[in-house]
């Protein structure tokens, strides 16, 4: 079984073709970063406005480089939601309309079953049941995840991502879009205990986060520094990441904990982040437990994910009408089989 899949749900278009027996066959990946970068975030028309030049070319490509024909296709899964609406909309017409003309099923794609199933494109995969730690630019979420489609929410941000945070405080300290990769990179020359950054909401019970005040902490303490100097800004970096990093590692622990489960399961763009990495490895060695990662390409937004997501729904039997519909908010506890 061979599915193409469509991403377009926010600044990147990913296009590429699945195979359940033979893997990833082609794997396109159009980033508009230089697009946007000189307004410091993501303009959604602008992003439209490129998915429309760029889906179908790229469709073309990854047909020919996996030496793929339509009728070698079994499914076009694309991104239904959550993301922007304009973006999301190109994606999903482009799906339906290929559907349409190919006699073939679209599947329409939940953006963060993409990224919680990046893993699974690797030889060790994970099994099920796992806690996952989904960190994106728009989410963070804790989930008890017990079979594929079945995914129990244990805790999120009540404010911002915990990838939104990170491009937030690369803003502050004058770095470019987006900031996540900048912050790591400058944290790297930090000095070690320079600052102490709060762990916000590990105090409490549950397994929620919150970064909106770690971000106003770190706003406040740049405030306060007259002229702050590379190796200021870069100590800045450092205290915040460091934050963030231990806070997560904490609800982590306590999920694990506290549903016994076997495995951890990390993904979205944040899951690039080595400190991240380095400190949940070290975690689930001492837990004697097992974590999965993505490749690092597979981290951040692409196309193969949500092909790979799409395959497994078919295969699953998931079924959907011609009518164009996508969920700009969608909850991924809404998901079923
Ligand atoms: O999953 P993703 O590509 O898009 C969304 O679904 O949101 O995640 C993008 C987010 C951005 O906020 C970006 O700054 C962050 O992931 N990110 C990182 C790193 N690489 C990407 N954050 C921290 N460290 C990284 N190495
Ligand atoms: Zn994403």
């Amino acid at each position: 079984m061979r599915v193409i899949g469509i991403e377009t749900s926010c600044d990147e278009t990913g296009v590429a073709v699945y195979d359940d027996e033979k893997g990833l066959l082609a794997d396109l990946l159009f980033s508009q970063i230089e697009l946007h970068s000189e307004y410091g975030g993501v303009v959604p028309e602008l992003a439209s406005r490129d998915h429309i030049r760029k889906t179908l070319p790229m469709i073309q490509d990854c047909l020919k480089q996996s030496d793929s024909s339509a009728k070698d296709i079994d499914g076009i899964a694309y991104t239904a939601g959550p993301g922007l609406v304009g973006a999301l909309m190109v994606g999903a017409s482009v799906a339906k309309a290929l559907a349409f003309a190919w006699n073939k099923p679209a599947i329409g794609v939940h953006h963060m079953e993409g990224h919680l199933l990046a893993p699974m494109m690797t030889a060790d995969k994970p099994n099920y049941p796992f806690i996952a730690l989904l960190v994106s630019g728009g989410h963070t979420l804790l989930l008890n995840c017990q079979e594929f489609g079945d995914y129990q929410l244990l805790g999120e941000s009540l404010d911002d991502a915990a990838g939104e945070a990170f491009d937030k405080v690369a803003k502050m300290l004058g770095l470019g879009y987006p900031g996540g990769p900048a912050v790591a990179e400058l944290a790297k020359h930090s000095i070690k205990g320079a600052y102490k950054f709060p762990r916000p909401m590990t105090n409490r019970p549950g397994f929620d986060f919150s970064f909106s005040g770690l971000k106003t902490f770190t706003m406040n303490t740049l405030a306060d520094i007259d002229n702050p100097s590379n190796q200021d800004k870069a100590n800045i970096a450092g205290a915040f990441q460091e934050a963030v990093v231990d806070t997560i590692r904490i609800k982590c622990k306590r999920a694990l904990e506290h549903t016994g489960s076997p495995a951890l399961v990390v993904a979205g763009g944040v899951s690039a982040n080595s400190a991240l990495r380095i400190r949940l490895d070290e975690l689930m060695k001492n837990m004697n437990r097992k974590v999965f990662y993505p490749e690092l390409k597979y981290c951040t937004d692409n196309g193969a994910m949500i092909a790979y997501a799409g395959l497994e729904r078919l295969k699953a039997g998931h079924t959907e009408s011609l009518a164009i519909d996508v969920k700009p908010r969608w909850p991924l506890t809404e998901l079923t089989l």
